[in-house]
């Protein structure tokens, strides 16, 4: 396949080769890390050979429950946070659209939950789910996590409303820990059928496993095709060489941007159905570098819509803060060509005939002139269409430069220990036993009587 590319020379202005020199035998060193199995986190390094190494007896069943599922419902609930979630979510707007559950005639609607405590949310597809016949995936590696537990309880009194216990109990599919967990106790006490999320794999590296594969392929996605594509990354970015590894050169970059002062990775798109994908970005890159004190944050914006909202701020004042990395793919899913127009009272008759990809084309080298000349730093990810083994490819891409960035960075990329603040407060406040001490500390920082 036609590999996926990283083009730095709208980055040179800012990051020198000289720089790029002297942060290779890091980055190298980062990578060997990786590969030797010596760096912190080593206990979670699954997703590096998973391409290759996975389970093909649960990647037939994930094809087998998810014909069962597109046989057997309208609607497909999944239930997950953080890592449960943004990968499907990612994959399946890239591949099908965001507007996917508008536009499904032969899949099942797919509505993620269970990444929100948000009660309209729940209320809302609750209500969606009326009259309609209905599956859940529940996917939480824990088997605890709090979000996803409570949408659990909520949508499978649901399913148990509509149809009879034995019934119900086909039409729940649980995705967590080999054998470990309340999810796994309750799945194997109810008969629900279980997929794994392999120890060695962390929620943010799991799209490759059925956290993300059972979702993808119920949604009418090729998962084989989107496994090739991952495949050929893992065989593709081994090298040494930083000029012939992108993901290496990739990692690299990013530190001498860090190193330099920039405080903001903004991953940008042209394409709206990549949004979810820039968020799945967010979350690796967030969870797997911000710790110690260290780290880029990773912001998102799709272009044009954004240049029309924080445009002005990126062009005028970004530079010192930030660097852009475009996702950037020659063909998009469809295309459209403008018509011509009798008076042409809009002005516009000079574009007709012409694609609008096209003008999307134009309207993304523009960008990158004027913020490059902005001070802005430009990175592109390139790749020639939107498509199974691409989006496959740039999984991997992404997870292996994001731990060896987070091994360049000093950081251990495979733990989230920050994630559990707010859990331990929120438990507090609702009164969970066990937690009674800190509720009345807290309630009197928050001046509640
Ligand atoms: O990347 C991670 O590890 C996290 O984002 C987790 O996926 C998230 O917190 C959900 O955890 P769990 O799958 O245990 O419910």
């Amino acid at each position: 396949m036609e590999k996926v590319k990283l083009i730095n020379k709208y980055a040179a202005g800012f990051v020198s080769d000289s720089d790029i020199a002297a942060m290779t035998p890091r980055a190298v060193e980062a990578m060997q890390k990786l590969h030797a199995k010596t760096g912190e986190g080593k206990d979670f390094l699954g997703w590096v050979t998973l391409p290759t190494d996975y389970d093909r007896n649960e990647f037939s069943r994930i094809k087998t429950a998810a014909e069962y599922i597109r046989k057997n419902c309208d609607i497909l609930i999944v239930i997950g946070i953080g890592g449960s979630y943004l990968g499907a979510r990612a994959v399946i707007e890239a591949l099908k659209s965001p507007n996917y559950n508008a536009l499904t005639n032969d899949t099942p609607q797919i509505y993620f939950i269970g990444n929100t405590i948000s009660p309209s949310m729940v209320t809302e597809l609750v209500s969606l789910c009326e009259n309609k016949d209905i599956c859940i995936n529940v996917i939480s590696k824990s088997g605890t996590t709090t979000e996803p537990a409570i949408a659990f309880r909520i949508f499978r009194d649901v399913v148990y409303r509509k149809y009879s216990p034995e019934e119900a109990s086909k039409r729940i599919f649980c995705t967590t820990d080999r054998e470990k967990g309340t999810l796994k106790k309750l799945a194997d006490e109810q008969g629900y059928e279980t997929f794994v999320v392999p120890d060695d794999v962390g929620g943010r590296y799991s799209v490759l496993t059925a956290v993300g594969l059972l979702p993808i392929a119920v949604a009418g996605i090729d998962i084989d095709a989107f496994m090739r594509g991952a495949q050929s990354a893992q065989k593709n970015l081994n090298s040494e060489d930083i000029s012939e590894n992108d993901c290496l050169r990739y990692a690299a970059i990013r530190n001498c941007f860090y190193e330099a002062g920039k405080k903001l990775e903004c991953f940008i798109s042209y394409e709206p159905c990549m949004t979810m994908f820039n968020e799945w970005l967010k979350q690796l890159f967030a969870e797997s570098e911000g710790k110690d004190g260290k780290g880029l944050y990773p912001v998102s914006c799709i272009f044009s819509t954004d240049l029309h909202s924080v445009g002005q701020y990126i062009q005028e004042s970004g530079g010192a803060l930030m660097f852009e990395t475009c996702l950037k793919f020659n063909t998009p899913l469809d295309d459209f060509t403008i018509t011509e127009q009798e008076g042409n009272i809009d002005g516009l008759n000079f574009l007709a005939g012409k694609k609008m990809s096209l003008v999307n084309e134009k309207a993304r080298q523009g960008t990158l002139l004027a913020h490059t000349e902005g001070g802005v730093a430009n990175l592109i990810i390139e790749s020639e269409g939107i498509t199974e083994e691409a989006i496959g490819y740039m999984i991997y891409f992404f997870e292996k430069s994001c731990a060896i960035s987070g091994y360049i960075l000093g950081v251990n990329p495979f733990n989230q220990p920050g994630v559990e603040s707010y859990k331990k407060n929120m438990f507090a406040l609702l009164g969970k036993p066990g937690y009674e001490s800190e509720k009345e500390k807290l309630e009197k920082e928050l001046g509640i009587c």
